[in-house]
């Protein structure tokens, strides 16, 4: 029996990178597939394509995660398409780094917006099917920085923060309902975000860690479908470090 038969999960900037890496991790066990990106172009449709390969039913979705009324139009279109929403993956996420004393308001806006906005957007949009029937499990992609802060990255660690209360707090509203919501908190994992990094930064990053590598987002996946799944069902308000070990 696959952990995620019959499901439907709901996945945001899921186009590549670890979204995409858990779309197809939950497809593989057997959950329908809706997934949003900013545009879904060659690469979306790429992904589509790999997911609908699994033998699930899947759609992606062109929409800003930020914004409040796209996101209603995209979670009534879901609900349209798939019919219910068992999951809520809220991954999509961007950096603008940058010291203190020189991040300007657009950038502490820009991250501020489309990294947690993003997430009550969609919780909001999603939180009425899940009440109706009765069980939902809501997945904030968080960051180990937003446990832990970083220096250079004040915008960003903020809004990882904010997504791990965000899901706690949601965790304490709709526990009741049957509804749970957690945080993973990624450590240093390979992918676009971090592939952009100087090797001397990457190298800093790696000597830090426990296990010596940098995570797979397979690494990060395997947690979502644990936490997606009814492996999970007595686990609601965590915050899952999957780091290597760096902050053991
Ligand atoms: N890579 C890491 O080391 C790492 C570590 C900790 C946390 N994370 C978090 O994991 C998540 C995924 O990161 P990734 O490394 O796969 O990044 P990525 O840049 O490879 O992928 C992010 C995806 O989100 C999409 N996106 C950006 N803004 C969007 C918006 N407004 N609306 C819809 N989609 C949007 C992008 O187009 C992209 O497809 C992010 O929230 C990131 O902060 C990553």
């Amino acid at each position: 029996m696959k952990l995620l038969e019959g499901k439907t999960a709901l996945i945001t900037g899921a186009a590549r990178g670890i979204g995409k890496a858990i779309a197809l991790k939950f497809a593989e066990e057997g959950a329908n597939i809706a997934f949003t990106d900013l545009v879904i172009d060659e690469n979306g449709k790429a992904t589509e394509a790999e997911i609908a390969a699994k033998g699930v039913k899947v759609k992606g979705y062109a929409s800003n995660a930020a914004d409040f009324a796209q996101t209603e139009e995209v979670v009534n279109q879901v609900k349209v398409d798939f019919g219910t929403i068992d999951i809520l993956v809220n991954n999509a996420g961007i950096t603008k780094d940058g010291l203190m004393l020189r991040m300007t308001e657009q950038q502490w806006d820009a991250v501020i917006t489309v990294n947690l906005k993003s997430a009550f957007n969609f919780i909001h949009a999603c939180i009425p099917v899940m009440l109706r029937q009765r069980c939902g499990s809501i997945i904030n992609m968080a960051s180990v920085v937003g446990v832990h802060g970083n220096a250079g990255q004040a915008n960003y660690a903020a809004s990882k923060a904010g997504l791990i209360a965000l899901a706690k707090s949601v965790g304490q509203e709709m526990g009741p309902k049957g509804i749970r919501a957690n945080a993973i908190a990624p450590g240093f994992i390979d992918t676009a975000m971090t592939q952009n990094l100087p090797d001397k930064v990457r190298k800093e990053w790696i000597s830090k860690i426990p296990l010596r590598r940098g995570g797979t987002v397979e690494d990060i996946a395997n947690t979502a479908v644990y936490l997606g799944s009814d492996l999970s069902s007595y686990v609601s308000g965590q915050v899952i470090q999957v780091d290597g070990g760096m902050n053991m």
